[in-house]
């Protein structure tokens, strides 16, 4: 009998699965996050993508690219642009009537996109949303 030797190869073992497991959650903090391979994206602006597929997809598109007649394409946009953060989140609170002088498609854009329990506060992740798609 060799205790010592038992007793190496037990803490062999452990420290092997310690390794393993380890190694286990490194991969997965790697892959978390990214979207799958794409850039690191932040929290906020992962869930303002996500906000914004519940409450605007219907009418822009889930990744905002417009959608014929109904709401317009929002990347790279003069309008979102040309707005500070407060700005964009008071535009979102009040939309914008088809009898808006600014209306060009002749259909509403609901005040908070139609979702009227939206807070201020998910109303400015959408915003870094869409923010990080000029
Ligand atoms: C029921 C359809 C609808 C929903 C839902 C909707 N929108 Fe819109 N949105 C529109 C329409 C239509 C316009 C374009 C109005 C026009 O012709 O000027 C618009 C315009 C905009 C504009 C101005 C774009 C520009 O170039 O002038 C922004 C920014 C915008 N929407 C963001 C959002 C966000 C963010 C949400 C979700 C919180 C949302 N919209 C939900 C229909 C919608």
């Amino acid at each position: 009998m060799h205790p010592d030797r038992n007793r190496l190869r037990r803490r062999l073992g452990t420290t092997l699965a310690s390794l393993a497991l380890l190694t286990i959650a490194l991969v997965a903090v790697g892959c978390g996050g990214g979207g799958g391979g794409g850039d690191a994206v932040s929290p906020q602006v992962a869930e303002g993508h996500d906000l914004f597929k519940k409450t605007c997809a219907t009418c822009h598109g889930p990744e905002a690219q417009g959608m014929d007649r109904l709401g317009k394409n929002l990347h790279k946009n003069q309008f979102v642009r040309g707005k500070s953060d407060p700005e964009l989140i008071a535009f979102l609170r009040e939309g914008r009537p088809a009898t808006h002088p600014d209306n060009t498609r002749g259909v509403d854009m609901p005040p908070k996109g139609g979702n009227p329990a939206i807070t201020d506060e998910e109303l400015g992740k959408i915003v870094a949303y869409m923010r990080s798609i000029q």
